[in-house]
């Protein structure tokens, strides 16, 4: 059932951008999200707009959430975010299914907003785990449930617990013949409730704060992964039986440091590892949708062979390569890109 989703989320204008006069070029309506480009002239005429180059221009995505002003009748809460996303992700754990979540955008785009939220106001991390443990308790039928969660960061190719004190990026990420990758000594964690992951995911968090002002804010250059595994386990026909689904919540670097330009030193080898890992995501993605999509218009009959044609490059990065399991297979995956509303003033 491997599926992909993209939603995309435009935050409200901050007051940096209101100093700077920025004018608003980003609109949603629907599924529709519209992008103008000021560079080409409203009134068409002579100029580039001859050269048939749309001014405004209008993407379908599977949700498109206007967060900017509460007051506009299509406002998208952090609730309306979890009832579409997270409660798809919840349904999927459910059944068995790994699911994950992406965020993608520049910095200061609204990625750790949409993921983690702040304490009014929480994002989809402590809502899924909310909603994880508010269903464990209503649905009661003879299946007892373990859910157990890890933190991690990733950042140039190296991996760090951010549930260990103090630890530093020497994890090292193996292989196992059946359950496949996994980073070794990370640490695992049984919770029983939600304020069990509430004191972790605060812990992680500081972790994670506490490293980006030592090292000149981290955050937007790592990538945080918030793993839940959840496992049921019932008696089927008296025969014992678990399902184990892991639900991988990802705050993923800020994209503009993909583009390494004029950046020397530690700054290019980081800019060219971040880039490693999102342009690896990004061909992992189109493979994966190559292969969905080639399957749909195939006779059954050639669909496992064209299945198996398909080369997707998951080793390429350490995100890719550890978040395999939760990308393609039995898995459902939901991309949210955040948005910028506004632009500096051309002017
Ligand atoms: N939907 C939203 N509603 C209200 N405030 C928001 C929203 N999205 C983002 N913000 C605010 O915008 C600022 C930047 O957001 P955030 O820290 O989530 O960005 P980020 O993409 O995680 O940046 P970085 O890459 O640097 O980690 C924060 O002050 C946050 O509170
Ligand atoms: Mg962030």
């Amino acid at each position: 059932m491997a599926s992909v989703k993209v939603a995309v989320r435009v935050r409200p204008i901050n007051q940096r951008e209101i100093n700077l006069g920025s004018t608003c070029i980003i609109s949603t309506e629907g599924k529709k999200t519209s992008i103008t480009n000021l560079k080409i002239p409203a009134h068409p005429g002579e100029g580039e707009a001859a050269l048939g180059r749309e001014r405004v221009k209008t993407f379908t995505y599977d949700y498109s959430y206007w967060s900017v002003n509460q007051s506009d009748p299509q406002y998208a809460s952090q609730e309306k975010v979890f009832n579409d996303l997270g409660q798809d992700v919840l349904k999927s754990a459910f059944e068995g299914y790994n699911a994950c979540i992406f965020a993608y955008g520049q910095t200061g785009s609204g990625k750790s907003y949409t993921m983690m939220g702040e304490p009014s106001c929480k994002g989809l991390i402590p809502r899924i785990c909310e909603g994880l443990f508010s269903r464990i308790k209503k649905d009661d039928d003879g299946i007892s449930c373990r859910t157990e969660v890890s933190y991690l960061e990733i950042y140039c190719e190296r991996v760090r617990d951010l549930l260990r004190p103090s630890t530093q990026y020497t994890l090292r990420v193996r292989e196992h013949p059946r359950d496949g990758p996994y980073v070794q000594d990370l640490s695992k964690h049984l919770v029983s409730d939600y304020q069990d992951v509430h004191v972790l995911m605060d812990k992680g968090n500081t972790q994670r704060t506490t490293a980006s002002t030592m090292m000149n804010d981290t955050s937007s250059r790592s990538h945080a992964i918030f793993t839940i595994t959840f496992t049921q386990a019932k008696f089927h026909d008296d025969m014992p039986s678990e399902t184990i689904s892991k639900i991988n919540l990802v705050d993923l670097a800020g994209s503009e440091r993909a583009d390494a330009t004029g950046a020397t030193g530690d700054r290019l080898k980081e800019g060219a590892n971040i880039n490693k890992s999102l342009v690896t995501l990004g061909n992992v993605i189109s493979a994966l949708a190559d292969m969905s999509s080639m399957v749909n218009h195939s006779p059954v009959s050639t669909t496992n062979k064209r299945k198996s044609m398909v080369f997707i490059p998951y080793r390429d990065s350490v995100l890719t390569w550890l978040l395999k399991d939760s990308l393609g297979g039995n898995s459902k995956t939901i991309m949210v890109a955040s948005k910028y509303h506004a632009r500096e003033s051309l002017a």
